[in-house]
C-alpha cells in the first residue's frame, strides 16, 4: 500500500490517472468545497492534479481557488477551438494542480451532446496528471450521472440532513440504474425498489452494477454522526441494491471553510490546521489509499500463518467500485506477494453462501486460511 506521497507500484502510467468524482443529490451540501479541498490538498502531497469543474451548468472552481477566469473553458474543448483537454487545463496558485474551469453561462457547454461527453471521458482519462477530480453538479441529470460512472471512484457527499439524505440516496440509486441501463443498453423506466430487486436475477452485468460501492462524505458533521448516517445508507443500498455504502470521512462544520470562501483562498492553503482541513487531509489520504474498507471488515482481514516453517501474512480486502471484487493476498516476510486470488461479488462463490456485502470479505478470507492450512493452496510451490 502506498502512502499519498508515493507512487502506486500496482498502477503502471500506461492506466492513466487516477480519476475520483464527487457527486450528490442535493445542491450546497458541499462538492465543490470538498473536491477542491481535496485536489489542492493532493498536490500539496507531491501529486499532479487537474481539478475539473464538472458542474456543467453552474462552475464556479476559479472563485473556491482564488485564481484568475481561466482564457479557456470547457467550452472551448466542446466547440473544438481547443484541441484536447490538457490545453485548457491551467495553473492555479497552487503547485502541482491545474485546473480545467467550466463556462456556467454558455448552453452548449451546460448540456453537451452524448458524443462530446463521451469524448470529454476519454480527455480525462488521458490527461497526463496522476489524478483527476471532477466536481459534478446537484441533481442526477445524465451528464452528471455519466461522469459519475466513469470515475474510478464516485465520492458522494451528503450533510447529515433528512432532505439531504434522501437525495443522496436517489442519487445512488438512479446513478445504479443508469449504470445497469449502460451495461445493458435496457432504458428502466420502471426503477421501484422492489423491482431493482428483482433486477439482480437479470445477468452478472446487472449484478456488478447493483452491487456497486459508493465511498460517502458525510459534511458539515460529526464522526458519530457521520457513522450513524454511513449505517443507515449502507442498509438501504444492501437491502434494494445490493451495493455498499462506506464512510470514506466526515468533515466538521467549520467557520474557516466559510472565511476561506470568502478570502477566495482554499481552506488547505488558507488554514491547512483548521478541523475541516485536517479531516480533507483524512479523506485525501484515505481516498489515495485505494477502496475504502469498511473498519468492521477491516478487523478481520489481517491474519498471520505458518506455512511450511514460514511465517506468512493473509490479508484480504474489497477492492470497491469498479473491480467489484474481494481479493486475498499472501505475503512473505520480506513482503512479497506469493499468492493471490481475486472473486467478483457476482461469483457462485459468494451467491452459494447468500453472502451479504459485509460478509463478503470475512467469506472469502476464511475460506482461502482454510484451503492453505489444508494443503489445498500451497503459495509457497506456485502463485495462482
Ligand atoms: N465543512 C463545512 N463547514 C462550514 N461550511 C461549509 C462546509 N462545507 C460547505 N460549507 C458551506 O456550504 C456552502 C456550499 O458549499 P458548496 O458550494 O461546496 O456546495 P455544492 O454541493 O458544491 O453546491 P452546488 O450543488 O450548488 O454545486 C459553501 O459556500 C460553504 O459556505
Ligand atoms: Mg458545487
Amino acid at each position: 500500500m502506498t502512502s499519498p506521497g508515493e507512487a502506486s507500484p500496482s498502477r503502471p502510467a500506461a492506466a492513466g490517472p487516477r480519476v475520483w468524482a464527487f457527486g450528490g443529490g442535493k445542491g450546497g451540501v458541499g462538492k465543490s468545497v470538498v473536491a477542491c479541498n481535496v485536489a489542492v490538498r493532493m498536490a500539496q502531497l507531491g501529486h499532479r492534479v487537474v481539478l475539473v469543474d464538472g458542474d456543467l451548468g453552474g462552475a464556479n472552481l476559479d472563485t473556491l481557488l482564488g485564481c484568475a477566469r481561466p482564457p479557456r473553458t470547457l467550452s472551448h474543448f466542446f466547440d473544438r477551438s481547443a484541441a484536447s483537454l490538457a490545453e485548457i487545463a491551467t495553473a492555479t496558485g497552487v503547485d502541482g494542480l491545474t485546473l480545467v474551469a467550466g463556462d456556467g453561462e454558455c448552453l452548449g457547454a451546460a448540456n453537451p451532446v452524448h458524443a462530446q461527453k463521451q469524448k470529454l471521458i476519454r480527455h480525462i482519462r488521458s490527461l497526463p496528471c496522476d489524478l483527476v477530480v471532477v466536481d459534478l453538479g446537484a441533481g442526477t441529470s445524465f451528464n452528471t450521472l455519466d461522469l459519475y460512472l466513469a470515475a474510478d471512484v464516485g465520492v458522494v457527499v451528503t450533510t447529515g440532513e433528512p432532505t439531504s439524505l434522501q437525495n443522496c440516496f436517489a442519487f445512488i440509486k438512479t446513478a445504479t440504474l443508469r449504470d445497469v441501463e449502460q451495461r445493458t443498453g435496457v432504458q428502466r423506466r420502471d426503477h421501484d425498489d422492489g423491482s431493482l430487486r428483482r433486477m439482480g436475477n437479470e445477468g452478472a452485468d446487472v449484478r456488478a452494477a447493483l452491487h456497486r460501492a459508493t465511498s460517502l462524505v458525510v459534511n458539515r458533521t460529526s464522526p458519530a454522526e457521520a457513522r450513524r448516517v454511513a449505517n443507515l445508507l449502507h442498509d438501504l443500498a444492501g437491502r434494494f441494491l445490493g451495493g455498499q455504502v462506506r464512510l470514506a470521512a466526515s468533515i466538521a462544520d467549520d467557520p474557516a471553510v466559510g472565511r476561506s470562501i470568502r478570502q477566495s483562498q482554499p481552506l488547505c492553503v488558507l488554514e491547512p490546521t483548521a478541523r475541516a482541513a485536517t479531516d480533507i487531509d483524512a479523506l485525501a489520504r484515505e481516498l489515495w489509499r485505494g477502496p475504502v474498507i469498511d473498519t468492521v471488515a477491516r478487523a478481520g482481514v489481517n491474519e498471520e500463518i505458518d506455512h511450511d516453517g514460514q511465517r506468512l501474512h493473509v490479508q484480504t480486502e474489497d477492492l470497491g467500485s469498479p473491480q467489484c471484487a474481494v481479493r486475498t493476498q499472501v505475503f512473505r516476510p520480506d513482503g512479497s506477494v506469493v499468492f493471490t486470488r481475486r472473486t467478483p461479488y457476482v461469483d457462485a462463490f459468494f451467491e452459494r453462501l447468500a453472502a451479504v456485502p459485509a460478509d463478503r470479505v470475512r467469506f472469502h478470507h476464511v475460506a482461502i486460511v482454510r484451503a492453505l492450512r489444508a494443503g489445498r493452496v500451497d503459495p509457497l510451490r506456485k502463485s495462482a
